[in-house]
């Protein structure tokens, strides 16, 4: 990381800790030794932490304690599900598995797993701003399909897909419906008793909570067997001793940003409104694109073509400016590999290759949003000069 670095526009990738989970996470951690599943008063120390933690996290959830299981990060918590379900539906005569092609690797890869065993695995395509549609969904369903994976908000877009209404439609037909909801999350209050959805990842660290700590909810009832063997820890649905003290801190940061969340989406939507008023005013309309949905998005990201820049010249520029982005999801970033969510939605190669995302939090300013198209600009005139 540069150490000039002022302005970070990366929370997608992951979000600072927040005061709250870090005071959490300390306290939990230097509460001495804890394992949950010891019987001496340590052990019930630290498992009431825990309990508490779940609770806090139903709370927010509007599930039962019992229907959450931690994990050890999202992707972990998108394999459990999705191998989870799958298998058990298996043995009842069901193969298919429906997901969109812009879902995260973890849920993508684990999809092209589940294939090499024998799934059928049908992926739905986006339109240009990167929405699947429920009637591509209803077409996909079927009484043979044992897993129905949709994400609830895009990791490189924002966007917002109709996990709602394709859920009905993996309920009338019987299938397990998961949500990848690791970026929507501390975004939008969830009454998850009335929504038709059976499995739902969530990550800590993207909501201001540790690395390495994740949810699976799973409705009472689903079809799911755990991935990982072991001890009879949550309840024999993920063997391992508890991460308590990150536990913790998740639940910490879950509930600061509950109870400031419409304050939260309102701060983030100003900043991002910032930067786009911004880029119009400094670079002017025609210089940039949005990639995504304007309407059915999250409320923190975005993601800009700008013309005839690449994203890396673009992202070298910004890092040296002080400005942390990202090109597409933090794991394909490195590879130079086309983003295969802005590919799905039939973008013109040059828009694939220009586009960067931002993503904003709760530490940005709009004053800050401001400097970054100023800066924008700035690279941009001297990239055409050059
Ligand atoms: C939509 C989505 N799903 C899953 C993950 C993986 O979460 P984790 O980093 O906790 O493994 C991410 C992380 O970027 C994500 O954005």
């Amino acid at each position: 990381m540069s150490s000039l670095t002022s302005i970070y526009l990366d929370h997608a990738a992951t979000t600072p800790m927040l005061p709250e989970a870090i005071a959490a996470y300390a306290e939990a951690a230097g509460a001495g030794p804890v394992n949950p599943s010891s019987l001496h008063a340590f052990g019930r120390s630290a498992r009431s932490r825990v309990t508490a933690a779940r609770d806090a996290l139903a709370e927010s959830l509007g599930c039962s304690p019992a229907e959450i299981v931690f994990t050890g990060s999202g992707t972990e918590s998108d394999n459990a599900a999705l191998f989870g379900a799958a298998e058990v539906q298996r043995a009842r005569g069901r193969d298919g598995i429906v997901a969109t092609a812009v879902e995260h690797p973890a849920v993508l890869n684990a999809c092209r797993a589940l294939e090499k065993r024998g799934f059928r695995l049908t992926l739905l395509q986006p339109d240009e701003t990167g929405r699947v549609s429920a009637e591509d969904a209803a077409r996909a369903i079927d009484g043979r399909t044992a897993v129905v994976s949709i994400m609830a908000g895009n990791n490189e877009t924002g966007t917002r897909q109709p996990f709602e209404e394709i859920g009905e439609i993996a309920r009338t037909q019987g299938a397990a419906m998961h949500v990848d909801a690791v970026q929507a999350f501390g975004y939008e209050r969830w009454d998850l008793q009335k929504l038709p959805v059976d499995l739902l990842s969530i990550s800590a660290h993207k909501i201001g909570g540790p690395q390495g700590v994740g949810l699976l909810f799973i409705r009472r009832g689903t079809p799911f067997e755990p991935l990982l063997h072991g001890g009879n820890q949550e309840r024999s649905r993920r063997a391992g001793t508890e991460n308590v003290a990150g536990i913790a801190a998740f639940a910490a940061a879950a509930r600061s940003t509950f109870a400031g969340l419409e304050e939260k989406v309102r701060r983030v939507e100003a900043v991002r409104a910032a930067f786009l008023s911004g880029l119009s005013r400094e670079l002017g309309e025609e210089a940039f694109r949005i990639n995504g949905n304007e309407h059915f998005r999250l409320p923190h990201i975005v993601n800009v073509s700008f013309q005839g820049i690449s994203s890396e010249t673009m992202l070298m520029n910004l890092d040296l400016a002080g400005v942390a982005a990202s090109g597409g999801s933090a794991c394909s970033s490195g590879s130079l590999q086309p983003s295969h969510v802005l590919s799905a939605m039939k973008l013109s190669p040059d828009r694939v290759r220009n586009a960067v995302r931002f993503s904003f939090g709760l530490g940005n300013t709009r004053e800050e949003a401001e400097k970054t198209a100023l800066i924008i600009a700035t690279i941009s005139a001297r990239l055409r000069i050059t």
